[in-house]
């Protein structure tokens, strides 16, 4: 079931708008010629089979937190704000080092936060920034919160197995984050959100104790395919939209033949179709924000576009987002 209170809180004139965004990557970018040389597989594999190019791969004293931080400092710098000005944080992420505190609060004390806000952590895993899209939807709905900066964050090299060519070649890490604003408008920022999961269907893709990634690649391709479609759609429909009023289609970032499969299901043009997941590979719980602000940074999506943004990860979960930049 999807969530029977939405119509309820739609009809309420509580919206936010994006005010700041900011991204990092690592500075290591890995070529698919890399893996050619220390595993078993081949450069006309993995783009034929995932459309990854190359990914970027943290320093090993890098952390999640690092990460983090610069993209949320880049966030203020955008919007103009201090981290003072900010009255919530929620990060993404599924790959901190830390079991605790939370990446959020980290990065509130790195920002030198004086005005004790408050900040947590979801894990979503790939869907994860939806999960906290729809967390912050809510808090803007409620009114209880003027402005929530959410991070997407991920060391996804902390989980890759270089014995493993199923999963390594899969994955990159980077951080992005976006300030939204309360607004009396209700058709700008995060419009709508839905989130859901199958807890039963665990085995489809999961972290291990070790510190390993654990998929079946095929079961969850097919999962990816129905699920990233079935949100979108609910979206629309709850919308009351169709593909002609997206300006963009965001899908999460793991595979170039899921996303195709899923504009085919939709029957959404390929030119509306954003990817990056050529240059950052999977990133997982940081994906969806890192493809936003390389296409505001690169003037592919322009402020004002509306953007429909599907998700799909580990759990399982899934979820879409309407968003106007
Ligand atoms: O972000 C969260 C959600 N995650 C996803 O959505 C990922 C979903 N799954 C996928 O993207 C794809 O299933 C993969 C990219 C992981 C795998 O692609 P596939 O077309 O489903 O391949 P497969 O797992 O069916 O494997 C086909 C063959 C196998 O060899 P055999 O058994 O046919 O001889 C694999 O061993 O490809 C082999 N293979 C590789 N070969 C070269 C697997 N990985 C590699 C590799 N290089 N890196």
């Amino acid at each position: 079931m999807y969530n029977a209170w939405a119509e309820k809180i739609q009809s309420q004139e509580m919206g936010n708008r994006l005010i700041g965004y900011g991204s990092y990557l690592p500075e290591r970018v890995v070529k698919n010629a890399e893996f050619e040389r220390v595993m078993d597989t081949t450069d006309e594999w993995i783009v034929s089979r995932t459309g990854i190019k190359e990914r970027h791969f943290a320093r090993a004293d890098e952390t999640v937190v690092d990460m983090a931080t610069i993209a949320a400092q880049r966030a203020l710098d955008n919007a103009g704000l201090t981290i003072d000005d900010i009255d919530l944080i929620i990060v993404s992420n599924v790959t901190a080092e830390l079991d605790f505190p939370s990446v959020a609060v980290q990065v509130a004390g790195r920002l030198g936060a004086t005005n004790n806000l408050p900040a947590f952590d979801v894990r979503g895993a790939c869907t994860g920034f939806i999960y906290a899209l729809h967390c912050a939807r809510g808090f803007f709905t409620a009114a209880m919160h003027q402005r929530i900066m959410l991070i997407g964050a991920e060391k996804m090299t902390r989980f890759v197995d270089m014995t493993d060519r199923s999963t390594a070649v899969l994955f990159g890490d980077g951080a992005g984050a976006m300030i939204f604003e309360h607004s009396t408008s209700s058709y700008s920022g995060i419009i709508d959100t839905v989130i859901m999961s199958d807890g039963k269907s665990f085995e489809c893709l999961h972290g291990t104790e070790n510190h390993k990634i654990q998929m079946n690649g095929p079961e969850t391709y097919k999962r990816a395919v129905m699920c990233m479609p079935d949100a979108a759609r609910y979206i629309m429909e709850h919308a009351g939209i169709t593909a002609d009023n997206v300006d963009w289609i965001v899908p999460h970032q793991a595979n170039l033949r899921i996303i195709n499969s899923c504009a085919q299901i939709l029957q959404f043009p390929l030119e509306k179709i954003l990817v990056t997941v050529d240059k950052h590979a999977n990133t997982s719980g940081a994906s969806g924000v890192l493809a936003l602000a390389y296409a505001l940074d690169n003037g592919i999506i322009r402020r004002g576009q509306l953007i429909l943004y599907p998700a799909f990860g580990s759990g399982l979960t899934w979820g879409a987002a309407l968003i106007r930049l």
